[in-house]
């Protein structure tokens, strides 16, 4: 491999994670708007699964097409136009604007680029910043939890989940967690959940039912999809709101308006890329992220560190469920 070129996942074709392919390529001229980062840790997030296995569809013109949304690095050259940024800075890129991150090198318009504190080594950084910023705008932007409110979230260890139970607790909400399996529980009550329900055991309603006094919740963070959509519903008290952000059991087909009629619900499906629209508020909210991680409020959960070329091992650990928080691929 010589100095022009880098090795980057790529697939041909949708299918299963042996589709992922570790390749060399060369760089493409620097554009004047663009810095190029060496990666050193990426994140997996759950939307690069559904994409490999062609669930949001696919254009042939789209291949090879290389995943990845999360990524941490150091800049190595800069853009004729950039300003602001030195070669050297340490920094992250998600939410918006991050692709192809699944590469030991990206190049990337500087206007997607957020600066990384000292106090934030790389792995924290790669497993944190886009799941860590959609748990925020989860809380914040798209229902605002306060103090007092009782909320459920839904498989309360994986990557959003566990960083939103921990956030959620913070601003005062009671949290209640479901994890798919027994033994997630201490995770998710070290995460804050209060009470966790084990979804394995049958419905989950009757012992939510239970927990709440019959009262049910205020919100409900699915990340799941099909498996829990129809009873995420039935979770909540009078003008509770479901917040259906992933589908990771399967995409949800249809919400029927008639769920709603319950007791006048709400039910809103959010993107990250509708509420972080600018650079300016990636850097804010990351900043907002960071700062709890260094107060020690959010316990950043990295289940696992791998090698970019053991990418097909670190899908299949996702998608087996067998990871408690966030897995990492190192360059
Ligand atoms: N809308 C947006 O802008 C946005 C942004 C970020 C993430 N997301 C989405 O949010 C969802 C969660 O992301 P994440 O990074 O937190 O995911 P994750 O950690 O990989 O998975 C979350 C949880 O899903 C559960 N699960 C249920 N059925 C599963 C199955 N068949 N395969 C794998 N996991 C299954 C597992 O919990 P249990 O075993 O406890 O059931 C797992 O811990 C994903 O769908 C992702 O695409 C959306």
């Amino acid at each position: 491999m010589n100095s022009q070129t880098f090795r980057r996942i790529q697939i041909q074709r949708t299918g299963p994670a042996q589709v992922m392919e570790l390749n060399n390529v060369e760089f493409e001229p620097l554009n004047p708007d663009e810095v190029r980062v060496r990666l050193t840790r990426i994140g997996i997030n759950f939307s690069e699964i559904n994409f490999r296995w062609g669930r949001y569809g696919f254009a042939p013109a789209q291949f090879p097409y290389t995943p990845g949304i999360e990524g941490v690095g150091r800049i190595e050259a800069i853009g004729s136009e950039v300003d602001g940024l030195t070669i050297g800075d340490r920094v992250v890129m998600a939410a918006g604007g991050a692709n192809q991150m699944y590469s030991e090198a990206v190049q990337v318009k500087a206007t997607t680029i957020v600066p990384l504190p000292d106090t934030i080594s790389d792995e924290v950084a790669a497993a944190i910043a886009l799941k860590g910023l959609m748990a925020r705008s989860l809380l914040l932007d798209v229902r605002r939890v306060a103090p007092g409110d009782t909320v459920l979230v839904h498989g309360a260890t994986g990557g959003v989940s566990i960083i939103l139970a921990q956030w959620a607790k913070h601003l005062g909400a009671t949290v209640i967690g479901t994890v798919g399996h027994r033994s997630k529980v201490a995770a998710a009550s070290a995460a804050g959940c209060e009470t966790v329900l084990v979804r394995e055991d049958g419905h989950f309603i009757e012992a939510l039912n239970r927990v709440t006094d019959n009262k049910g919740v205020a919100v409900v963070y699915d990340p799941l999809g099909a498996e829990t959509i129809q009873e995420s519903f039935l979770a909540l008290q009078r003008r509770g709101t479901v917040v259906s952000y992933g589908n990771t059991s399967g995409i949800v087909k249809a919400v029927d308006p008639l769920w709603l009629t319950r007791s006048s619900l709400y039910f809103t499906r959010p993107m990250l890329h509708d509420f972080i629209t600018n650079n300016d508020q990636r850097r804010a909210s990351a900043a907002e992220l960071f700062g709890l991680v260094e107060a020690g409020i959010i316990k950043p959960a990295i289940a696992e560190v791998m090698p970019l070329a053991r990418v097909v091992q670190a899908h299949e650990l996702v998608e087996t469920r067998r990871a408690i928080g966030a897995v990492v691929l190192a360059t």
